[in-house]
Formats: structure tokens, sequence, C-alpha cells
């Protein structure tokens, strides 16, 4: 297992979104996935996009010609819709013009949303006001929030509007899909030009979690499986480090590496990494301990609208 824990601080932050089980973590690792492949893939797809720090990264990097990001959840889809269909301007500045107070926000929040535009604002507004970031049934507003900030606590207006502006600058080279994940991997499992980045919603036998986290949340994973198994091009999957998960993997031949990270709460955890080959990890595993600063850490920023926050 991986024991060192990738230092997310020296991660660039791209999405607007704080999502729940997002992925900042992985980025150096998808980067040595990525570069590990014979050629540049002409086409990366993600069925299970949520915040989509990972396709993101890939769009900014250069990593792969096109990106495909695709998302069921209908107010995550707006964002994405908005972001890429010419209205990211506008959304920067409904942020930036916003007075967060609880009035306003109980007020912004309590209304139907009369456009997409308006919808994806009031998802990110909630994406920043609820606890956790969590936006599925059953959340609530933080209370108290860091240093007793409450709903300010993670309310940063000029860096979401530059995150927001720079997506938008991406729309030729980000394509978002409203559809169901593994429909989109059906359809393109004969192309061999794609790789794909497979982060499904998981509730592990007994837990909670997934459930309590995304409006969609079930998935039939051994389907799941089975299809990634027909994908003609490379995948790299993510899941909790659990029994079943690991039994699916080996029963269909992939290869598994167990990776250590910090949760949203500095708790140490591991999570299971789920690809063809992962001769690349192992190699970079190696490498980074023989050199071991590779990832440092830096207190600067060159953003010049930087506001003082720990990066989600
Ligand atoms: C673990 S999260 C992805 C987090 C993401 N990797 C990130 O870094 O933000 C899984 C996402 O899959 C979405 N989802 C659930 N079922 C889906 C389906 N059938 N098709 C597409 N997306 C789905 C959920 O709404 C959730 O946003």
């Amino acid at each position: 297992m991986s024991k060192k824990i990738v230092n997310v601080a020296s991660v660039p932050q791209r999405s607007p979104f704080r999502y729940p089980g997002g992925k900042t973590w992985l980025v150096p690792h998808l980067r040595a996935w990525l570069r590990s492949l014979r050629r540049k893939p002409e086409c990366f797809i993600e069925p299970f996009v949520g915040g989509g720090i990972i396709g993101l990264t890939v769009a900014f990097e250069d990593l792969a010609a096109h990106v495909f990001v695709v998302e069921l959840d209908e107010d995550v889809a707006a964002v994405w819709k908005t972001l890429l269909d010419g209205n990211a301007a506008w959304l920067a500045s409904r942020i930036v013009e916003f007075e967060v107070t609880h009035e306003s926000v109980r007020a912004a929040l309590s209304q139907t949303a009369s456009s997409l535009r308006e919808r994806a604002f009031q998802t990110i507004l909630k994406n920043r006001v609820y606890h956790g970031g969590i936006m599925a049934h059953g959340s609530g507003l933080i209370k108290f929030g860091e240093k007793g900030k409450g709903l300010m606590s993670r309310w940063y207006p000029n860096t979401l509007k530059n995150r927001i502006l720079n997506i938008g600058e991406l729309q030729n080279k980000i394509t978002f899909f409203q559809s169901d994940g593994m429909e989109v991997l059906r359809a393109n499992a004969h192309r061999s030009d794609a790789v794909y980045f497979l982060d499904p919603p998981y509730t592990a036998a007994g837990k909670k979690a997934g459930a309590r986290l995304y409006k969609y949340n079930e998935l039939n994973h051994e389907e799941l499986f089975r299809l990634t198994a027909t994908l003609k091009g490379d995948f790299l999957m993510t899941y909790d480090n659990a029994k079943g998960v690991l039994d699916l993997a080996h029963r269909h031949g992939f290869d598994t590496e167990a990776i250590s990270m910090k949760n949203t709460h500095h708790a140490k955890m591991t999570e299971l990494l789920i690809g063809r080959n992962l001769d690349w990890f192992r190699s970079m595993i190696q490498s980074e301990t023989e050199q071991p600063f590779l990832f440092p850490v830096s207190e600067k920023t060159t953003d010049p609208h930087f506001e003082k926050h720990p990066g989600t």
C-alpha cells in the first residue's frame, strides 16, 4: 500500500464545487497514469463526474484531446451546462454580487429556479452553505463553520468567479452529458481512442455513506464491473477499500492497489485503485520513496484574487 499521503494543498483546485467524495488527492496519480500511456488519448470519459476535479485537470493540463463528462443529478448537471454553454460569466457575476446572510440564503434557496443558470447558482450556493457540501435530501445549513464563520466559511466569491471563468474558456474542450454513466460506457465501449475515469457512488454493506452523500446513490456494481471489462480503452477506477469490491475486481482479472488518503475531516482512510495494470502506480510510489518531496507544500499562490482558505 502507498504510505505517502498526497498533500492536496499542492494540487490546483479547479472545480467550483466542494464535492463529497471529491478526488483532488488523486490528481498526481491521474497524471502519472495518463503519462504512462503510449499516446495522448483522443477522448477522456468520466461517467460519474460530480464536482469534476479529475476531468477538469485533464482538460486544463491538456492530458487528452477532448474531455466528456457525465452526471445524472439535475442540480449538478445545471452547473455543468451553465459553465459550458456560454453562461459562465453570468454565473460568476451572480455569485460575486450575492451577499450571504441567513435571510438571503433562505430566500434564494426557497424559490423554484426560473432558468437553468439560476438553478446552477442555487446549486453552487447550496453546495457552499450546506454542511460538508452535501446537497442530498436530509442535509442542512452549516451552523458554526470554520473558525465560527458560519455560512460564510466556505463562500469564496472571487475564487469561485475565477474558477468558473476559467472553465468557461474551455467550453470547446469539455462536453457535458446529463445521462446515466452506464449507458455512456455501453455506447463507447468499442472505442480504442478513449480512456475512462470511474468514480461511482458506493455504499459498502452496513455503511450509509454513499446514500447520505448523493441523490443518486444506487448503482449495479456487478454490472459496472462487467461493462468495464468490455471497454477497449484503458481505465482507472476508485472505490472504497471494501472486501466485496476487491472480490469483484479480482473476479474480473483487474489489478488493485490500496492507497492512503485523508478525508475532509483529515482522518486517514484507504481507498482502492482499480485498473488493468497499475504498474505505473507502483513505479510512482517507488520514485516518491527515492524523492520524498515530490509535491512540496506551498503557502503562496499566484492567484491575485486569492482568499485565504484551505482550497476547496
Ligand atoms: C463519488 S461521486 C464522484 C465524485 C467526483 N469524482 C469528484 O471528484 O467530485 C459519484 C457521482 O456519480 C453521480 N451518479 C450516480 N449515479 C449515476 C449514474 N447512473 N450516472 C451518472 N452519474 C451518476 C452522483 O450524483 C455523484 O455525483
